[in-house]
């Protein structure tokens, strides 16, 4: 039996308990108790549950309808109700029962109790009987609606009949009953006809429990006795789920990949975070949030390895642990390894035109374009894109690659004004000055030698990008002897290509056989697991990030293919500003681009107190909830709307891998399910990986 209790206190009645004491036998007075003696009677003392639950009183004045007397001078209205066998259509539509369990000052009981096997084919085929006797007398009459109506009835219960005889189904008798209560009766009357047009839309309807007040009232408390034995009617199993404390119990179908087995159901989930045409989510967002070890990696790489595979997805991964390695290599990926002697170069100031789609004018964008700067306007694929430069926006991004710079280790503080000065300087010169380059996209090329087919040809080719020396270079000259471009000087130094951590300095390198655009690869890992951490890993995740998105997200050549970029562990880029800015605004525009941001995270309790991060999970439309801390109870109340069935899930006995998936307003508890071929390159812990091979490796020795 399932009970939802109204937020009502009429229930809580333990203070006043020991005033039903003397109604209990073997008790005597107050007075002549001493308090010495108390406990050795105190077991007949205790409280039954009668104590606890019953009210003061109760008065049924009318038929349908009565008053509970609560503590002292408070009355509350009551008005029990039931959904009568007729009352029910043809379908139950998952989320149904959830207008009852939230339509407030409402106790709900569900009564189920499953049939016997022999007993529910028995009940079927009487049912059959009726139907087909009933079908013969309307051919009779040439009632052509009756008899179609009994012949899909017919049709259904056959079908019904023979899923029973193979275990594939079951039949149960449920009854759906409660009281609503209020404390005026004209506000019993509103929730009554409230309740009423809410169910009839989905096609149940109520019926008050019409001179039958007390059975109806004391049916629906919690003691397991349902006394109105007419509200009974047979559902099935795939009925039967629609009733779960859940908003819902399987999710809706818009294609996509399957991800995990329905803990209601049973059945596999399938999950389309791009939607299809006849539903488009608001973003491509996915997060993922639990304790360590609760699954998330797993279902990141679930979703990676079924997507590339199953919808032609493609991914740009940031891996600050080394976790995704083996997925890529298994996949066909390029794995980039980035440490400081990997000869690898990530340029920030790499800078590239912008194609925001002509349809989508609302760009913030665009916001940045001046009046005077120029533009061009494209084709590509049907579509028309305007084509810039976004200067202004890329020098603030520099600025904030310097800011993350100076900042890394949490030693030396943000840039001050006079840095930012020099820089701003600095910058603009390197870009205006020494490259040419301005809002127009002509302005990225020259004339210059090309290769085509192997020979060199006079073309269009690409400037060279601005380059971090450069900077360096301008700042020396300039202001070497100023105090305040002191710090500035030595904070860059090490980053040059002379210095110890020459990743970010010079034209961007991703290694041998690796294109720069990354216009053909479907899935590329950015493994930053090597770098030193704390000073080099938060500059790292922030190059990348904007990387990612400039020349991944916003590339035209794969505007058309659906984009993923992934952060595992996501909050450890939060205390970077700048960073977690970036992150925001990614998270904010990526769904124009066909893309969205795939992440997870321990703690996202820090990323909710985060202003600019709290941004990223609101525009998140995709959230899998995996087990909990209990601490982090009431920030997910608070900023997740999910039912409590929802959340006991999360923070009870979770099992790994065990998820509540919220799909904007759809909900599913599932829980994912990799199979034996896919842990081999999902599993994250090496122990566990490598007992798992052992015993692959034995299986096929006996099978030889
Ligand atoms: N659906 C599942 N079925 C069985 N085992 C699972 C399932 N999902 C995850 N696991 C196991 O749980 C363990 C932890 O999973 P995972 O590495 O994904 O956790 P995590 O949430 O990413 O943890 P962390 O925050 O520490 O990175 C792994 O050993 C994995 O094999
Ligand atoms: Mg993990």
């Amino acid at each position: 039996m399932l009970k939802k209790k109204s937020k009502q206190p009429k229930l809580d009645k333990k203070e006043r308990a020991p005033k039903k004491k003397k109604n209990q036998k073997g008790v005597q007075s107050e007075e002549s108790i001493e308090s010495t003696e108390v406990n050795a009677y105190q077991s007949d003392l205790k409280p039954t549950i009668w104590d606890l639950i019953s009210p003061d009183g109760i008065t049924i004045d009318k038929e349908d309808r009565g008053r509970i007397k609560q503590t002292l001078g408070k009355v509350v209205h009551f008005l029990p109700f039931y959904i009568p066998r007729s009352g029910y259509p043809r379908k139950l539509q998952t989320n149904w029962i959830n207008t009852l369990l939230s339509a407030g000052e409402v106790d709900v009981m569900i009564d189920i109790h499953k049939l016997p096997k022999g007993q529910a084919i028995r009940s079927l085929q009487k049912q059959l009987t009726v139907f087909q006797s009933n079908l013969s007398w309307q051919m009779r009459r040439g009632n052509t609606d009756q008899i179609n109506d009994l012949r899909t009835k017919i049709g259904d219960t056959e079908v019904l009949v023979e899923e029973i005889q193979f275990s594939e189904n079951d039949m149960f008798l449920v009854s759906v009953l409660g009281n609503m209560y209020a404390k005026e009766e004209r506000e019993l009357e509103a929730l009554a006809n409230y309740l009423q047009d809410e169910m009839g839309h989905k096609f149940f309807s109520l019926t008050s429990a019409w001179s039958r007040v007390k059975k109806g009232f004391l049916s629906s408390q919690p003691v397991g006795e349902n006394q109105l034995k007419d509200t009974f009617r047979n559902i099935d199993r795939r009925a039967l789920s629609t009733l779960s404390p859940f908003i819902s119990g399987a999710g809706r179908y818009y294609g996509g990949v399957p991800i995990g087995i329905n803990r209601i159901t049973g059945h596999k989930e399938f999950i389309n975070t791009f939607g299809n045409e006849e539903f488009r989510p608001t973003n491509y967002n996915m997060a993922f949030f639990g304790i360590s070890g609760s699954g998330k990696s797993v279902a990141m790489k679930l979703m990676i390895g079924r997507q590339l595979a199953g919808a032609n997805t493609h991914f740009l991964i940031i891996d600050p642990e080394g976790e995704f390695k083996r997925l890529t290599n298994r996949l066909q990926g390029i794995n980039i390894d980035l440490h400081e002697e990997s000869g690898i170069v990530i340029n920030p100031c790499a800078i590239n035109y912008s194609d925001i789609p002509l349809d989508d004018v609302d760009d913030d964008e665009l916001s940045l374009l001046e009046e005077d700067d120029q533009k061009e306007v494209i084709s590509k694929n049907g579509k028309k894109y305007l084509r810039f430069v976004p200067i202004k926006e890329k020098i603030n991004e520099i600025l904030d690659f310097f800011n993350v710079l100076v900042s890394s280790g949490g030693v030396d503080k943000a840039l001050n004004v006079f840095e930012r000065n020099f820089l701003e300087e600095a910058i603009t010169y390197v870009f205006t000055e020494v490259l040419g380059i301005t809002s127009h996209p002509s302005s990225l090329f020259q004339d210059g030698m090309a290769e085509v087919d192997g020979e060199l040809v006079q073309s269009r080719v690409r400037k060279p990008e601005p380059e971090l020396l450069q900077i360096y270079e301008y700042l020396y000259e300039k202001y070497s002897n100023d105090q305040d471009c002191k710090r500035l000087l030595a904070a860059l130094k090490p980053f040059l290509r002379t210095g110890s951590k020459p990743i970010f300095d010079g034209q961007t390198r991703l290694g041998h056989g690796v294109t720069q655009s990354l216009e053909s690869a479907r899935l590329v890992n950015f493994n930053i697991s090597g770098m030193e951490e704390g000073l080099l890993k938060p500059v790292a995740y922030h190059v990348l990030i904007n990387y990612a998105w400039e020349h991944f997200a916003k590339n035209i050549e794969k505007a058309e293919i659906k984009k993923y970029i992934v952060a595992d562990e996501i909050w450890q880029s939060i205390d970077n500003d700048a960073t977690v800015s970036f992150y925001e605004k990614v998270a904010r525009r990526a769904r124009k681009r066909n893309c969205g941001l795939m992440y997870a995270s321990q703690d996202f309790v820090r990323l909710l107190e985060n202003k600019k991060a709290r941004g990223i999970v609101t525009s998140t439309f995709t959230i899998f909830f995996m087990q909990q801390n209990p601490i982090d109870l009431k920030k997910i109340r608070d900023h997740f709307d999910l039912a409590e069935g929802e959340i006991n899930t999360i923070f009870s006995n979770t099992a790994k891998g065990e998820c509540i998936v919220r799909f904007g307003d759809n909900r599913i508890w599932m829980r994912t399910d990799p199979s034996e071929g896919e842990m081999m390159y999902i599993e994250s812990n090496e122990a566990l990986l490598k007992e798992r091979l052992d015993r692959k490796r034995m299986q096929e020795r006996q099978t030889i």
